[in-house]
């Protein structure tokens, strides 16, 4: 019986999706546990591709559960949408969807504040969905959760006392018009008709799950230096993709936790502004983005691309406890005539001993590079380790060790059988 957190290692979009997809054939729940439709997970199977923005990526496979828990901010209208891309496409998820009664809503207000936000000053280049301003509510105590869409008088009383706070802030503050409160209500009044037959108590839900011996995978969104506490603030998200976030996300103590696997792109992007020190602004930038396909899940905006920073993963598996670790997308590597791997920081001429996370040194380091012999082979149909170029193999090897974990999946391409099990 495992409980398995699988964390993004990076700035997000490293694969999840995807490696979720493989590992939950040995499981038996997969639970989303922050974020919210800021997430893009990307599953290739066939020729379909689908991209999950709240629904966890177990959802696949048909003898999976799946479980969204009380970390993460739901935007109904996206949930609803994503519910019938999925039953429209063949995916029941009746009886195999299950919503924590405690995560919070996203409001209509919450998104038109992030894109307000987003075009003054203090720009983060968010995806727009409404997360920062909904977590604030959350923390401030004066959030909406998805258990309130059942009772329609409390929900009234709440949209009205929210949207009036909220209405005087699109005012005075940004000069807009205000929101006309009777037609949230209303909209939101329609959502318990076709969500209240997901609404759960997950603690309980996963604790019976635990003591059955069922298996769960927990699905971090993002990555970890996006994280609000780890992360490169204030270029990050409002939530917790690290693994400790997976425990208040959920309701699972820590105490039951078996094993945290980390996503790690064998390369690195970035999507949304702050700093990036290996960011390649030249052709091999440009080059990984087009072999790598580095456009937004989400956003479809252009991803900042550059080199492996085992900096940077070396302090993400520490703050995660990350054990394994699954590379993915070793194939986009191919073609190149030599490699970079970042192996450590330097600031004003000095070598720093661990990661910095205040944006005013992080933006200043400059990179110390060791560089490796690449390989020219087409690695996308290798079936095995051995079948690796020797380059591929030394690249790996490398980075595991300088990362200080141990790789458990390698990945060669966006689909199923483009996976090396170790
Ligand atoms: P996530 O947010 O971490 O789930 O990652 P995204 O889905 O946003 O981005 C990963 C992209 O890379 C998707 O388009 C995947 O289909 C694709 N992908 C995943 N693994 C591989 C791989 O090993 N090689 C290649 N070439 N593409 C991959
Ligand atoms: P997945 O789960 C990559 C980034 C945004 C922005 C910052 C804050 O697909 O890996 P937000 O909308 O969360 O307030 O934006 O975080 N961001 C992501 N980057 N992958 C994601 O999710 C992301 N979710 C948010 O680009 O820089
Ligand atoms: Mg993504």
């Amino acid at each position: 019986m495992s409980v398995t957190i699988l964390v993004g290692s990076q700035w997000g979009d490293e694969g999840k999706g995807k490696i979720v997809d493989i590992l939950s054939n040995r499981y038996d729940i997969v639970v989303r546990y922050q974020g919210g439709a800021n997430a893009g997970h990307t599953i290739q199977l066939g020729d379909s591709q689908y991209i999950l923005h709240l629904i966890p990526s177990g959802i696949m496979r048909d003898d999976v559960t799946c479980v969204i828990g009380n970390g993460v901010v739901i935007d109904p209208r996206a949930l609803l949408n994503e519910i019938d891309f999925l039953e429209g496409r063949g995916i029941s998820l009746s009886g195999r969807l299950f919503i924590s009664h405690n995560a919070h809503l996203i409001m209509p207000y919450h998104k038109l504040i992030d894109s307000l936000n987003e075009s003054g000053k203090n720009k983060i280049g968010t995806t727009g969905r409404g997360i920062g301003p909904c977590y604030i509510d959350k923390y401030a105590r004066k959030g909406i959760k998805i258990v309130d869409l059942l009772d329609h008088d409390n929900l009234e009383k709440k949209i009205t006392q929210n949207l009036e706070e909220k209405n005087t802030l699109l005012k005075k503050i940004y000069g807009r018009d205000e929101l006309d409160v009777n037609s949230i209500i209303k909209e939101y009044k329609e959502f318990d008709e076709r969500i209240d037959q997901y609404i759960t108590d997950v603690p309980i839900f996963l604790d019976n799950a635990i003591s059955q011996h069922k298996s769960i995978l927990m699905e971090g969104a993002q990555g970890a230096l996006l994280d609000i506490d780890h992360g490169t603030y204030p270029f990050v998200t409002s939530s917790n993709p690290t693994s400790g976030g997976a425990c208040t996300g959920t309701g699972i103590p820590p105490t039951k936790i078996t094993d945290v696997i980390g996503i790690v792109k064998a390369y690195t992007t970035r999507v949304g502004l702050g700093p990036f020190p290996t960011e390649l602004v030249n052709e091999t930038g440009e080059n990984l983005r087009k072999w790598g396909a580095e456009f937004g899940a989400t956003t479809g905006r252009p991803r900042r691309c550059g080199w492996f920073d085992a900096f940077l993963v070396g302090y993400s598996r520490m703050i995660n406890g990350i054990d394994k670790a699954a590379i993915t997308k070793l194939d986009v590597l191919s073609n190149l005539g030599e490699i970079k791997v970042c192996v450590g920081y330097e600031l004003n001429g000095k070598l720093l001993k661990s990661f910095p996370t205040t944006e005013s040194r992080i933006s200043q380091v400059k990179p110390v590079y060791e560089t490796l012999p690449g390989w020219k082979e087409d690695i996308s149909n290798a079936k095995s380790y051995d079948e690796l170029p020797v380059q591929a193999k030394n690249y790996l090897e490398f980075i595991a060790r300088k990362c200080g974990f141990e790789i458990s999946i390698i990945s060669v391409g966006p689909r199923r059988k483009q996976t090396i099990e170790l």
